[in-house]
């Protein structure tokens, strides 16, 4: 029980003075919520030995304990190789198929077990239950689709699916042929799928026509035909396009297949019954996916993760910091579209052989008790989400939780840093005051944890996502590189001072871009082969308390972090942009109840236009056109001018101030200075008459806001 926590007192951290390296930052320290005993006596790590075994001086050769919980062809000659640094080649010689490894090796004992079981959003459809053996066979058979379609190891494919049980078949045929899959978050726009598509060169895009979302069956299809145009205009064509059926035999989208490209999967499998694949044996460091992510600049960055690395690496991960045991029943409320769903809801889970929960739909749909029925009736005792939607949960359904009769072991989350408050409620609510909560600080460049404490060994302090995990060695640097002792209560630059397995691999077709933007910061020598000399820059800002536990600040560059996903600045502003009227924009984050931040557009017109609600209307489209709907803006301000530096910089903190109801700072160096007072009028008194109320930023928050897009 959250009573009987200890160290509840609060102590002030030593302030520090700040400069322009280091940010001081105090807070309130937490106290620790210790591991219940009924927890640590089954969990897969609770022995220290393990901490040792993974310890500096056992590196890299440590990580073969996660590599042996797989199935190898051939086993490796060297753990990590350095030769073409920093593009580690983990396991390399080895040769291994992933799909083998979630699937079919887990045939012999477990046949009949369920592998995925899915929930429809629609609470009168019955759950698919696939067991291992069905799963099996429909992998089997969908590869044996994409092959005939001839694709071959290496190819990239695109997939716009949603949460439904096709989308992991879709990916283990892939990963069977070893062909790349690029997985797009259904919620993303046919425009951005269109992007991605062009930027992986891929022939082939695997959709489906529908699917729930809060109550609706969408028409998904539509996208796919966006898709196939924003590629065309980059230059790539698809040849096809394969349309899985909502409902098989049944079409549930309005808009219509078109003639040569269009493809209903159920009819191609309707000629493959029974078909079976060999796996291709593909090497170590063969491709395995690619998965997008926003940068700084406008285009998306496709982040392609290897095979055996990265499925060790998740497979160790989801064993001892999820604590998966085989007979678990494991439920990830993370969408497949993100990282998260590809390491824990897919690979992870499956190549450990367990039973994974997919859900279609949205988790407050019908009610906020919609979580905990599921969790009931299936008896789900691993829960993994987001604070963004733990604090939706709570917000809309406070009591719910107590009404159902379920119970975790243990929870993680994932995407964002969760308030100490919304943790209490976790904790004692969802938790029943029984479950450990694993706050795990990832990206989607790591491919999985890697600041997070094995649950049975630390105890968890809101707030901060522990200390380093196993084989991790953290640092947080200050800008000239000098390592910021723990416990000074200084911020700086959180790098990874060593590779890991599941390090992605490279930016797909940047090579310079992935050294620039993650290793040149700290890199003094680019012709070093020794791994010491390139540190992994995470592009997050943190602090250290002295007990080692580390608690990430945010993003320390232009990225809005929206429900736990990365949103780039330039990407909302290139949208923007393209609208005819307008003539600059920024975007800012705006600190929001639900989803952490939100994204508010400023907007200044070309000469000759007004203000008007049209134009606001067409900002919002071409975003939600561009980018989806989670990128939608909470508000767009039509400002007379941008507050600008002399030599003509939008002043991003500064309207991010105002956003956020914080101080300004100083404002003496801008070209305009005047204007600042005008949009804050504008805004603040525009916010007032909606209800949005100026409300106390966090430290944290505030020093975010502040520094927003750093001049
Ligand atoms: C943030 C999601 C605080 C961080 C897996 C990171 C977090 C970005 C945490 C990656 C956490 C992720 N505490 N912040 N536990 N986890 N972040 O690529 O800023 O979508 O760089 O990967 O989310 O987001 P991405």
């Amino acid at each position: 029980m959250a009573e009987e926590v200890q160290g509840q007192a609060a102590e002030e951290s030593e302030s520090a003075e700040s400069s322009e390296a280091t940010i001081a930052v105090h807070w309130r320290e937490e106290g620790y919520y210790p591991p219940p005993p009924k927890f640590i006596g089954q969990a897969n790590a609770s022995d220290p030995a393990i901490l040792d075994r993974f310890a500096e001086e056992n590196f890299p050769e440590c990580f073969r304990e996660y590599a042996e919980l797989l199935h190898w062809d051939e086993y490796w000659h060297t753990t990590l190789d350095t030769s073409n640094p920093p593009f580690w080649k983990w396991f390399a010689g080895g040769k291994l198929n992933a799909s083998y490894n979630c699937v079919d090796r887990h045939l012999a004992k477990d046949r009949n077990k369920a592998a995925l079981i899915w929930v429809s959003e629609d609470e009168n459809e019955a759950d698919a239950v696939i067991t291992y053996q069905e799963l099996y066979r429909r992998v089997n058979e969908f590869a044996a689709v994409l092959r005939d379609l001839g694709l071959q190891a290496g190819d990239r494919v695109t997939l716009h699916m949603p949460m439904v049980p096709e989308l992991p078949v879709t990916m283990l045929a892939c990963a069977r042929l070893g062909v790349v899959h690029s997985q797009v978050f259904a919620g993303f726009s046919g425009g951005a799928c269109g992007g991605r598509i062009a930027d992986s060169g891929s022939k082939i895009l695997i959709t489906m026509d529908g699917y729930y979302r809060s109550g609706d069956l969408l028409d998904h299809k539509v996208k796919a035909d966006e898709a196939v145009e924003a590629a065309r205009k980059e230059g790539q064509e698809v040849d096809k396009v394969l349309v899985w059926r909502r409902f098989p035999g049944q079409y549930s989208a309005k808009t219509p297949m078109v003639e040569g490209r269009d493809v209903f999967v159920d009819e191609l499998l309707a000629g493959h019954r029974g078909a079976v694949v060999e796996p291709v044996s593909m090497p170590a460091e063969a491709p395995l996916f690619l998965m997008y992510t926003s940068g700084t600049t406008g285009r998306p960055k496709g982040c392609q993760h290897s095979t055996g690395g990265y499925l060790s690496y998740v497979a160790g991960t989801s064993r001892f910091y999820q604590d998966i045991h085989p007979d678990d029943t494991y439920w990830c409320m993370a969408d497949i579209g993100w990282i998260t769903g590809h390491s824990y809801i897919v690979y992870g889970p499956l190549a450990l052989g367990t039973t994974t929960v997919l859900y279609e739909g949205t988790p407050n749909y019908p009610d906020a008790g919609r979580p905990w029925r599921i969790a009931e009736r299936l008896g789900v005792n691993i829960f993994h989400t987001s604070p963004t939607a733990i604090r939706m949960l709570r917000k809309v359904g406070p009591d719910e939780p107590a009404k159902y009769d379920f119970h975790f072991k243990c929870m993680t989350t994932v995407g964002e840093p969760i308030e100490p408050e919304v943790y209490r409620w976790y904790y004692k609510y969802v938790g029943k005051g029984e479950a450990i909560i694993t706050d795990t600080w990832w990206q989607t460049e790591t491919g999985g944890f890697i600041g997070t404490g094995l649950p049975a060994l630390f105890a968890m302090k809101p707030g901060s996502c522990g200390p380093a995990a196993l084989g991790i060695y953290l640092d947080i640097l200050d800008e000239n590189g000098e390592s910021i002792p723990k416990g000074s209560g200084k911020a700086g630059n959180i790098v990874s001072r060593a590779p890991w397995p599941g390090i992605f691999q490279t930016i797909w077709g940047q090579p310079d871009r992935f050294v620039s933007t993650y290793f040149a910061k700290y890199n003094k020598d680019p012709k070093s082969t020794d791994w010491h000399d390139w540190p992994y820059f995470a592009g997050d800002g943190a602090v250290q308390a002295e007990d080692g536990y580390f608690r990430i600040l945010g993003r320390v560059d232009d990225v809005i972090n929206v429900a736990g996903h990365r949103l780039g600045t330039k990407e909302l502003e290139s949208s923007a942009l393209a609208v005819e009227e307008v003539a600059e924009a920024a975007a800012v984050p705006v600190v929001d109840d639900v989803r952490g931040r939100a994204v508010e557009m400023y907007i200044a017109l070309k000469p000759g236009y007004e203000a008007s609600a049209e134009i606001e209307g067409k900002v919002k489209t071409a975003i939600e056109t561009d980018i989806g709907k989670i990128a939608r803006p909470k508000n767009i301000w039509i400002v007379p001018d941008m507050p600008k530096t002399r030599s003509g910089k939008i002043m991003r903190r500064v309207i991010a101030a105002t956003s956020n109801f914080a101080d300004v700072g100083d404002i003496t160096t801008l070209a305009n200075p005047e204007v600042v007072e005008k949009i804050k009028e504008q805004v603040q008194s525009a916010k007032r008459a909606k209800g949005e109320q100026p409300r106390e930023l966090s430290e944290t928050e505030e020093q975010e806001i502040k520094t927003f897009g750093s001049e």
